[in-house]
């Protein structure tokens, strides 16, 4: 018995950051999108949990208990009273430490598959719950879509997406580490008043709309300056895809990986095109959001 997951990469169409909190993390209004780039993983019993991972940049993935898939395993493996005897391979096309939510969905994507694999059959909630001790943007993973997070970016409502958005979205040479994003955030704002954060109600219903223009007019990313200031190239980057004729261009999360919003597949090839020729990225790939959640592909897999 096998069973592949498959699970999408996102894009923060808003992401508003308060303030510190006292434990560390940013209170959020994060408008997540899901996008058709995707890594699988697949669950098949062994005697001890074991990690393997294919793909660009595999070598960059921890394959020991740190991995959130590893993590995910043993989350659900001890609330059901089982041992986490299972080896996960993830097939990884989600660019790694590229503010997509790569870890984040290898997480997502081990819970599903171990559910499946085990019998488990816990509810959406437990999955959920589960998530979200994994980290802030695991429970989006699972779910897919649209979605606005709250509080860490984990509480979640489902948001109406009224057509299909294209994206280009151009890799880094290098990673960014999360946390060096934030701090760099609290330092570039300490002693300025930052504001709470709130969804724009005109992004919301830019999406609801499936109005691209008016979704390219309100995208915005807070983290966005301090990516800029850890990884100054990116700005050459972000220029090279207006000029090529996106109509939005910014840090997709907390960076580095950059996203351009297009009209159609045909623009998505010319910003793609002028964007690989342009010298300032490592790779380029295209995408269409929205996109579903973490979804069993093995049709054997359901027992
Ligand atoms: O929740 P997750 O493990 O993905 O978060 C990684 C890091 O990103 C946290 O340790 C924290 O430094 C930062 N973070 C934050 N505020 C959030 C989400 C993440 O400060 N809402």
């Amino acid at each position: 018995m096998t069973v592949t997951v498959r699970v999408p990469a996102k894009v923060n169409v808003q992401l508003a950051v308060a303030a510190s909190r006292p434990d560390g993390f940013h209170d959020l209004a994060n408008v997540f999108l899901a996008v058709g780039l995707y890594d699988e993983v697949t669950a098949t019993p062994a005697d001890e949990l074991r990690i393997t991972c294919e793909g660009r940049d595999a070598d960059q993935v921890p394959l020991d208990r740190t991995n959130l898939a590893a993590r995910a395993a043993i989350a659900l493996a001890e609330r059901y009273g089982r041992g986490p005897d299972v080896h996960l391979h993830i097939a990884k096309d989600i660019p790694v430490a590229g503010g997509m939510a790569g870890g984040s969905a290898d997480g997502a994507g081990a819970l599903v598959a171990c559910d499946a694999l085990w019998g488990t059959h816990a509810s959406q909630a437990e999955l959920l719950e589960i998530c979200a001790e994994l980290g802030s943007d695991v429970p989006f993973s699972l779910v897919g879509g649209a979605a606005l997070g709250v509080g860490r970016g984990e509480r979640l409502t489902p948001l109406e997406v009224g057509g299909a958005f294209h994206w280009v979205f151009a890799t880094a040479v290098r990673g960014l580490s999360t946390p060096a994003v934030y701090r760099e955030f609290d330092r570039l704002t300490a002693g300025t008043e930052v504001p709470d954060p709130v969804a724009s109600a005109e992004l919301l219903d830019a999406l609801a709309k499936g109005d691209v223009d008016a979704l390219a007019a309100t995208v915005s990313n807070d983290l966005q300056p301090a990516a800029l200031s850890l990884f100054p190239e990116l700005t050459a980057t972000l220029d090279a895809g207006r000029a090529a004729g996106a109509l939005a261009a910014l840090v997709s999360g907390s960076g580095p990986t950059t996203a351009f919003l297009v009209r159609d597949p045909a623009g998505a090839q010319a910003v793609a095109a002028a964007l690989a020729a342009s010298g300032t990225c490592r790779n380029v790939r295209t995408a269409v959001g929205p996109a579903p959640g973490a979804t069993v592909v093995t049709p054997d897999g359901l027992n």
